[in-house]
């Protein structure tokens, strides 16, 4: 089955897991912005990434592509500096995030992946270096609070990281039927 995998990045995370999913696929990544050009002859269109104040960059312009391919199976990468599924942060929350940029009325059966990005101050754009300051300010008053979640986001986004893990593209893998044996069924 050809596939094309398209994204947006801004520090680098999204792109590495659009390498990534390329790879998988044997495809090029493209930026969302090339789709037309790049998906014309794709079965499977894959679209990877990133939160930004709880919704997907560039999540209108790929639904405006489906909408007008129908024909075409679909999937998306969303990533985020949030940690992966555990304790303090439950699935349900990153599916929450998911569904206000994609509905599950809209997009029942779209197959989709959270996976931790990173966290680059120094690479933002300066609209959101200025935002990320005014979320720092917020998260240190949640911090006086006792809040420990807001706690470890905070010491994460000071000091800076890289998140990424092939791994946790995984089950995208699985539920695009090229798991394991890589092979798209
Ligand atoms: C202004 C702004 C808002 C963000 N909002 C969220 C968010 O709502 N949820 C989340 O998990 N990460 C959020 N992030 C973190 C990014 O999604 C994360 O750093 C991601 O890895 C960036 O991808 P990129 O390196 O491909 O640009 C935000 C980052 C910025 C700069």
């Amino acid at each position: 089955m050809k596939a094309a995998v398209v994204y947006c990045s801004q520090t680098g995370s999204t792109k590495t897991y659009a390498d990534w999913m390329a790879e998988e696929l044997s495809c090029t990544p493209e930026p969302l912005d090339r789709i037309e050009a790049v998906a014309t002859d794709a079965e499977l269109v894959v679209f990877a990434s990133w939160f930004h104040a709880a919704s997907i960059k560039g999540a209108k312009r790929f639904q405006a592509y489906m909408a007008k391919h129908p024909e075409k199976r679909y999937a998306v990468i969303a990533v985020g500096a949030t940690p992966m599924p555990c304790d303090l942060w439950p699935a349900s929350e990153h599916e929450e995030a998911f569904r206000r940029s994609f509905p599950a009325d809209s997009y029942p059966d779209l197959p989709w992946v959270y996976c931790r990005g990173g966290f680059h101050f120094e690479r933002l754009g300066v609209m959101d270096k200025i935002a990320m300051r005014i979320y720092f300010k917020m998260l240190e008053d949640e911090i006086a609070r006792g809040n420990e979640r807001e706690k470890i986001s905070l010491a994460g986004m000071h000091e800076g990281f890289d998140g990424c893990n092939r791994s946790y593209l995984e089950p995208l893998l699985e539920q695009l039927g090229c798991g394991d044996n890589r092979r798209l069924s």
